[in-house]
């Protein structure tokens, strides 16, 4: 990395993450690249099966193992064989390009303070797993200990990190109290002795953001923390969210496939679908112009109000993305959205689009984008 990006918390480039399964490689994150600023949030935005989860998975070490242990319990002989393949490349330093065939596993690289990461082994990710990148875990409150109050489980997080035992009883106790006032929890004196059984999701939740900035992170990846909980107590979390970024020096990756939850934390967003990133730019730029029409298609099919006055006046109506999800064990060629696009041509089917800057920090792919209807 240059001087110039001591700016970037962390930088993505041409990341691949390619799981087996029965119908052989599954192209679950398929060459895409963003990076956040420090102090920023990007959101990751699409429909379920788009990738985002994976992204996490390889940002945090974890997807090569995950994917491997997979293939090994419930793999067929052939995935084996491509695990093996994959082990030789990287014994030898190759690409799968280089290779001349497409490899399970994550390629491509993450630069995190001056580091390609993904060159790390395990002994090396665990230093910044869990300290330097925290992650909250999409569906994780049953990732709490039930039978551990808040401040023991919380304690446990940052004693984990204090390698050399320097942190004194009073500064563990300090730093739990604060973690736990930052997402507002309220009553924190009384509430630290009281195990999850107590609590209710929404605070749980919290608990878990809580647990992941206590390390006070560099980078914190939080994967649709608020699916599970009601309106007034998603609006709760996210308010706790908005709060730490404000206080902090704190970058997020937020992933999550509502509009609500990108718009009230994310100064960016990437849209994806099939594993790709169709359109990039700021949360106003996507959320009020988008310019693909998966991004258009996606904030019709779940629309706010906002969107739904406009559709109004349009004469739109609501409507899911008609047609299949595209499957991504069969390898890309043209358009990832080109079986459930409206605006669909032959280049469409035939070419990958190029993603192309069509205004200053606006990225669209799409072939077609200046002959679509203005939004
Ligand atoms: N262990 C696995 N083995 C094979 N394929 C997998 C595995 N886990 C996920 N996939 C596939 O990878 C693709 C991306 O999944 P991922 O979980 O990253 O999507 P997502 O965008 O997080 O979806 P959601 O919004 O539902 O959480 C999907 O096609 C999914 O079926
Ligand atoms: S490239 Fe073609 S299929 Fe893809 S989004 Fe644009 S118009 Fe639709
Ligand atoms: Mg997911």
């Amino acid at each position: 990395m240059t001087d110039e990006d001591t700016n970037v918390t962390i930088r993505v480039e041409n990341l691949k993450a390619f799981y087996t399964s029965k119908n052989g490689l599954v192209r679950a994150v398929n060459d895409i690249s963003f990076e956040i600023l420090k102090g920023e949030s990007l959101g990751l935005f699409g429909e379920s099966g788009s990738g985002k989860t994976t992204v996490a998975l390889a940002i945090l070490g974890l997807f090569d193992n995950l994917s491997r242990t997979y293939a090994s319990t419930a793999g067929n002989k052939e995935n084996k064989a491509l695990w093996a393949l994959k082990d030789e490349a990287k014994k030898k330093g190759l690409s799968s390009e280089e290779m001349g065939m497409e490899l399970p596993g994550v390629e491509g690289q993450i630069w995190f303070k001056g580091e390609d990461i993904l060159t790390l082994n395990e002994k090396e990710y665990r230093q910044i797993r869990g300290d330097a990148i925290t992650y909250v875990p999409q569906g994780s409150t049953k990732s709490l200990n039930p039978y551990s109050t808040f401040e023991e489980q919380t304690a446990e997080v940052l004693r984990a990190h204090d390698e050399d035992n320097t942190l004194t009883n009073w500064q563990v106790m300090k730093r739990v109290l604060q973690s736990l006032d930052l997402v507002e929890l309220g009553d924190v004196d009384i509430r630290k002795d009281m195990k999850p059984s107590q609590f209710s999701v929404g605070e749980d939740q919290r608990v878990l953001i809580a647990m992941a900035l206590i390390p006070h992170p560099d980078l914190l990846i939080a994967d649709e923390p608020t699916t599970a909980v009601d309106m007034a107590i998603q609006l709760r979390i996210l308010d706790a969210i908005g709060i730490i970024r404000k206080e902090t020096d704190l970058s997020l990756l937020m992933i999550s496939n509502n509009q609500g939850t990108i718009s009230q934390t994310c100064d960016k967003v990437a849209v994806m679908t099939a594993g790709k990133i169709v359109e990039f730019g700021t949360t106003e730029t996507i959320m009020n112009s988008p310019g693909h029409p998966f991004t258009r298609a996606f904030i019709m099919s779940n629309p706010t109000m906002e969107v739904i006055r406009k559709m109004k006046e349009k004469g739109l109506r609501m409507r899911g993305i008609p047609g299949k999800l595209p499957d991504v064990s069969i390898p890309l060629v043209g358009c990832p959205f080109k079986e459930r696009c409206e605006y669909v041509q032959e280049i469409c089917r035939e070419e990958i689009p190029e993603f192309r800057e069509i205004e200053v920090g606006h990225f669209v792919m799409c072939h077609r984008y200046e002959e679509l209807p203005e939004w």
